[in-house]
């Protein structure tokens, strides 16, 4: 027999009773978003690399190790997005948005793909719902984005104590500047104590080697100096307003002065958000965003600043309470005929009732009255009409109520105000 090629690594099909959660997630994402005005930004999936190189930094781990990149067949270098910020800034640019609103905000929820080593939580392509924000750089704009994100995960079924936010602020580029001096001197001092990896960001971005997961790392960065404290007193002082006001706001968070995040345009306030809720395991950080007040002139447009954050969904999903199949939406009405005349009579019987608002199954295959509720059963049907040709002639059908076991007659114009009342 031949076998099916399989699937990619990495890459999941998502089918129902999943798909249903996945549905949930969306809608609810959605309703927050709108709610504070977002509007749907819909890009390609396919950008020219270069825009992922400028934007996300060319030494960083998505750009370096981990880009779906290749030529396409006019010979130019494609990648698949790693992430969602750089198209809608380039989108942001080419619309010169800047002239059509003094603020755009806008949403995306869709797959992104980075080649990681796949594992619970982590796979290469996967999918975020994003936001992102331009044309304001109060810092009330960074507290409120941080609570919408929080109310988006309580919206979810997250419980608000299983929800830790963590801020830092990295700045302006010349205050960073001074700090990769100060942490250069001290890696410097280290040297032997870094892989191999961190000794090549010494040179390059030294402020990766933060990030970095080795132990051994992570002990020598125990002692390096902290990019706080080498913020200037505007800086400070906004930073001071955003914790302000996410207390204003009831969001409770713990400053991280660690905390740097894997991509290179941020500026000023960034933030994560990890969930103890569910099964995520080690990989729960759930979203990150943070201001990038640099990166729309960096790429060509004006100096306008912005800011955003992206939820991994595969992520949320894990640390949302509840199995898939108690997302998936009951089936109302099921239609079983006993023969091809009833079937027949039933087909516009059930078109009539799907449009009159009912999620409804039709049996195609006449059976036996037990074999058609067996069916109406294993399908979770609400409510079960079985048609033969006494309901046919008569215009009288039986309709049983699966939950209560009970059954009634009832007319066909009568039907809809009945299912109605059952279902309710
Ligand atoms: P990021 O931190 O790279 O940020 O990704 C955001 C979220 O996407 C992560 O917290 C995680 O939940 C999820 N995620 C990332 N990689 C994977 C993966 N391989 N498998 C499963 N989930 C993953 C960004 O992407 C920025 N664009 C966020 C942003 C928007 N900043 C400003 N605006």
């Amino acid at each position: 027999m031949a076998e099916v090629p399989p699937g990619v690594k990495g890459m999941n099909d998502i089918l129902s009773p999943e798909v249903s959660k996945w549905q949930f997630l969306e809608e609810k994402a959605r309703g927050v978003l709108e709610a504070h005005a977002y509007r749907e930004l819909r890009t390609p999936i396919l950008e020219y690399t270069p825009l992922f190189v400028r934007s996300v930094g060319e030494v960083t781990d998505v750009v370096e190790k981990q880009m779906y990149t290749f030529d396409d067949r006019d010979g130019r270098s494609v990648s698949l997005r790693p992430e969602g910020t750089a198209s809608a800034v380039r989108t942001y640019v080419t619309e010169t948005q800047w002239n059509k609103e003094p603020v755009t905000r806008w949403y995306y929820i869709g797959p992104m793909f980075r080649h990681e080593r796949a594992q619970r939580g982590r796979l290469r392509q996967f999918h975020q719902v994003g936001a992102e924000l331009f044309g304001a750089a109060e810092p009330s704009v960074d507290a409120e984005m941080i609570a919408m994100l929080c109310a988006m995960l309580v919206e979810l079924g997250l419980p608000a104590t299983s929800v830790d936010v963590t801020i830092n602020s990295l700045g302006e580029p010349e205050e960073r500047a001074a700090y990769r001096e100060a942490l250069v001197t001290y890696y410097a001092a280290h040297r032997d104590r870094l892989d191999d990896d961190s000794r090549r960001r010494l040179e390059t971005n030294p402020l990766r080697i933060l990030d970095s997961k080795n132990p051994e790392v992570i002990a020598v960065n125990a002692g390096a100096p902290i990019l706080l404290d080498s913020l200037g007193a505007p800086s400070r002082d906004r930073f001071a307003r955003v914790r302000e006001l996410l207390g204003a706001l009831g969001v409770r968070y713990e400053v991280d002065p660690r905390l740097v995040r894997g991509l290179d345009y941020y500026t000023s306030t960034i933030f994560e958000i990890k969930s103890s809720a569910g099964d995520l395991g080690a990989q729960n950080t759930v979203a990150g965003g943070g201001r990038y007040d640099r990166l729309v002139g960096s790429l060509g447009g004006p100096e306008v600043p912005a800011i955003g954050f992206a939820l991994g969904i595969e992520r949320t999903l894990l640390a949302m309470p509840g199995d898939a199949e108690s997302y998936e939406p009951a089936l109302g009405v099921f239609i079983g005929p006993l023969d091809d005349a009833a079937l027949t009579y039933a087909l516009p019987l059930a078109q009539a009732l799907r449009a009159a608002g009912f999620r409804l199954e039709i049996e195609h295959h006449p059976a036996k009255p037990q074999a058609l509720l067996r069916r109406a059963n294993k399908l979770r049907a609400r409510a079960a009409i079985i048609i033969g040709s006494n309901e046919v002639t008569s215009g009288q059908l039986t309709v049983k109520d699966l939950a209560q076991g009970t059954q009634s007659l009832v007319p066909r114009a009568d039907l809809e105000a009945t299912l109605r009342q059952m279902l309710d």
